[in-house]
């Protein structure tokens, strides 16, 4: 009895509750408020004030036909008019009416810890043809700080570029504890996030769930490899995990080589409420009066169409507009890492000449191990730091492997890691200073190397001038390999503390140094083709990728793991710029598995040529050729995830050229289980036009075996798409690589 009368009571006072908020909820906007519209060919984000000039998200989702009918969507929200029920602000604030995750946290000159923002005025320019960006101003009427959100949309890839500007307008400096690039809003039923995680050579390994009630937090903070456990790139589903060709999907990244942090807020409507940007963990960063403070830029691609367009317009979009030279070729070379490792000289260097010249490959490329006399670069610990050629294995110097390589008529590429120092070096003993560590304290190494420091302008000179150096002495040098291989531990800069500036700025201020350092390069140095490496995918964002052409997708080049890699890295950056080796990490795989696997990036090899049997050697050079007849279509086409390795014995990739008279389909067998060994029925191909005949060839077969397709038949367009091609997969063809072109 007593329990009905209580429950009673509940609902009563739930009721009378519910009746009281939905009496006095009233419209927060009016007929005058402001209407800010972002669009690109596709999609629109709506923004709007309220009466107290407070910006909030009214819409994500698709363009509306009707540009007025954006006005109105206001009056479709009904959120409950009190403080602890706003969540869809433009840039949370806090300290004032926010009680959620703000996107901005400002201690003023007077340590006062409170922020509001009102609108002030906002201007969309087209920048260029397709690219067109709106500004936002928004001002703290009591402190004056100014805050300017940056909307930079390009239009036919659906690609949206978001960053901020903080002014500090008052007499004394101001503190920013948080500075986030984008607060984002969306009204979904469900939110399923795809994170990314993994270490030294198991990058990229992907785990979606459903994001629940509360924060979750994805963040870096090491400093530099600073993506080593996780990178700076998500994928976010809205309603349902999208699929290739179905769903609602963003693949955003921070072109950001430093720590970072996204949340992700579900909040009391089940609405996501996203903030990313720089992680400002240790990371407080002072402006002095009239100083701006830029923000790293958050890029993301949206799509209702699945992930495999939001791929293809994000790769477009980093071909045209960000990676560097991304529309131009690239060189297919040979490397020595895993064929010498740190036991080399110059005899054996200029005998793997031949070997580059026999596969038929652009370059050699010198790694590791090259330099330093003191303290010998003969293995990791040592070396780092002292760039002159150590002249036992090079008595000779850079120069004559040069000219030898050249004579050969191949190009010589070299490998560098200018950031970074072994405590065993010369550099470290006459530069202590230079190097990012606690004065007092126990050193900690990653690699048995330490960091140097950036936020120094002399060890940004020191940095160029290792390249510089280099490339001035030996103008024939033709590619060089970047190498970053060590996190920051004990976070401290002699260089800050003599500049009285707070250590809290080494985070942000090492990777604007960086960034300077690579301007400087590429200003001098427009041409020449870098590999971004970080032990492998430790620094892939697309920040650093507007100063290098490709990166090194991982140490692990076993060829079965780096198809799932493949997989997941191409979610977000395009083939062209992942550079991928035949090597002997796995040397269980045939050699044809293994080229055919590094034959969907940017080709390399990292073997001793001269250990390869006849028809392997065959095999490699005609996967050679092959490779050049169709890395155009890989590097500038389309590309199609056809065929998941996740979920099937075998994937399928493909790449179509931009009149669709062109494809290659890459298939690898990726499960050993005997009963699932064969390919049974056929793939589905995508992208290529239903009106058009194909034939299909097979590439890079190997020496005395010959193809079971076969290449007589005529196809349609429409046929190899409804019903497919069945690219015969066994344990006997493990990888099969078909070229499907048009024919007349
Ligand atoms: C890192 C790179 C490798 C190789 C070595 C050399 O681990 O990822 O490719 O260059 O350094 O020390």
């Amino acid at each position: 009895m007593k329990h009905t009368k209580s429950l009673n009571f509940n609902i009563k006072t739930q009721f009378i509750l519910l009746f009281f908020l939905t009496t006095f909820v009233k419209s927060l906007f009016s007929q005058s408020n402001i209407t800010i519209v972002i669009e690109s060919s596709d999609y629109a984000i709506a923004l709007q004030t309220d009466n107290s000039k407070r910006l909030w998200h009214t819409y994500f989702g698709q363009r509306l036909t009707l540009p007025n009918e954006y006005i109105s969507i206001s009056k479709q929200l009904r959120y409950y008019e009190r403080n602890e029920d706003y969540y869809n602000h433009a840039y949370t604030p806090s300290g004032t009416w926010n009680i959620a995750e703000p996107a901005l946290r400002v201690m003023h000159a007077d340590k006062n810890p409170s922020t509001e923002l009102e609108y002030l005025s906002h201007v969309t320019t087209k920048l260029k043809d397709n690219i067109v960006q709106t500004v936002i101003s928004m001002i703290d009427p009591l402190y004056k700080t100014e805050v300017q959100l940056f909307y930079k949309v390009y239009q036919k890839e659906n690609v949206f570029e978001q960053w901020t500007v903080i002014k500090n307008n008052e007499r004394g400096n101001i503190e920013l504890k948080k500075y986030a690039s984008a607060n984002l809003y969306f009204r979904n039923k469900d939110f399923y996030l795809t994170q990314y995680h993994g270490t030294w050579a198991t990058e990229m390994q992907p785990e979606t769930h459903r994001l629940t009630a509360g924060i979750k937090i994805l963040d870096s903070k090491l400093g530099a490899r600073a993506n080593l456990y996780a990178p700076p790139t998500f994928m976010l589903s809205f309603d349902e995990v999208a699929t290739e060709d179905k769903g609602k999907v963003m693949l955003a990244n921070l072109a950001w080589s430093g720590n970072y942090r996204f949340d992700f807020e579900k909040d009391r409507y089940d609405n996501l409420r996203l903030i990313a940007g720089a992680n400002p963990h240790a990371a407080e960063y002072q402006l002095a009066p009239k100083e701006s403070f830029e923000t790293p830029h958050l890029i993301y691609a949206y799509s209702e169409n699945g992930k495999g367009e939001a791929s293809r317009n994000i790769h477009r979009w980093a071909r045209k507009y960000r990676i560097f030279d991304g529309e131009g070729d690239r060189l297919t070379l040979l490397n020595n890492w895993e064929a010498t490792f740190f036991d080399f000289d110059e005899n054996k260097i200029v005998n793997l000449f031949d070997g580059a010249k026999k596969l038929g490959v652009d370059l050699f490329l010198l790694d590791d191990g090259w330099f330093a006399n003191k303290y010998p670069r003969n293995d990791d610990n040592a070396g780092l730091g002292d760039w002159q050629e150590n002249k036992k294995k090079l008595p000779n110097g850079l120069g004559y492997l040069v000219k030898n390589a050249t004579e050969k008529g191949i190009k010589f590429g070299i490998w560098i890691e200018p950031e970074m120092v072994n405590p065993k070096s010369e550099l470290y003993e006459n530069h202590l200073d230079w190097i990012i560590r606690q004065p007092d304290r126990k050193e900690y190494y990653y690699r048995n190397q330490l960091v140097l420091d950036l936020t120094n302008p002399k060890v940004q000179d020191h940095v160029f001038g290792v390249f510089d150096n280099i490339l001035t002495k030996n103008t024939d040098i033709a590619y060089v390999k970047w190498d970053c291989n060590s996190i920051i531990y004990n976070a401290y800069s002699e260089y800050l503390a003599q500049q009285n500036l707070p250590q809290s700025h080494l985070y942000m201020e090492y990777v604007k140094g960086l960034y300077k350092v690579f301007e400087r390069v590429r200003s001098k140095y427009p041409i020449i083709p870098i590999m971004l490496c970080s032990g492998g995918g430790g620094r892939v964002d697309y920040g650093a990728l507007q100063y290098f052409g490709e990166f090194w997708i991982s140490d692990n080049t076993a060829p079965v793991d780096r198809v799932f890699m493949h997989w997941d890295y191409s979610h977000f950056f395009p083939t062209i710029a992942m550079s991928a080796h035949v090597t002997n990490w796995d040397k269980t795989a045939s050699i044809k598995y293994r080229t055919d696997v590094a034959s969907m990036g940017k080709l390399g090899f990292d073997i001793e040529v001269d250990k390869l049997n006849k028809d392997e050697l065959k095999y490699c050079q005609e996967a050679v050729k092959n490779y050049n007849s169709f890395s155009d279509t890989l590097w500038k086409g389309d590309q199609y995830r056809l065929q998941s390795p996740y979920e099937n014995s075998f994937a399928s990739f493909q790449y179509v050229d931009e009149k669709k008279n062109k494809s290659i389909m890459f298939s690898y067998l990726v499960n050993n289980r005997f009963e699932i060994i064969y390919s049974v029925e056929p793939v589905q191909l995508k992208g290529l036009d239903f009106s058009k005949k194909y034939k299909v060839k097979e590439l890079n077969l190997f020496p005395n075996t010959t193809t079971p397709i076969d290449e007589t038949v005529v196809y349609s367009g429409d046929y190899l798409m409804k019903v497919g091609l069945n690219p015969k997969i066994s344990r006997e063809r493990k990888s099969v690589v078909l070229e499907v072109s048009a024919v007349k």
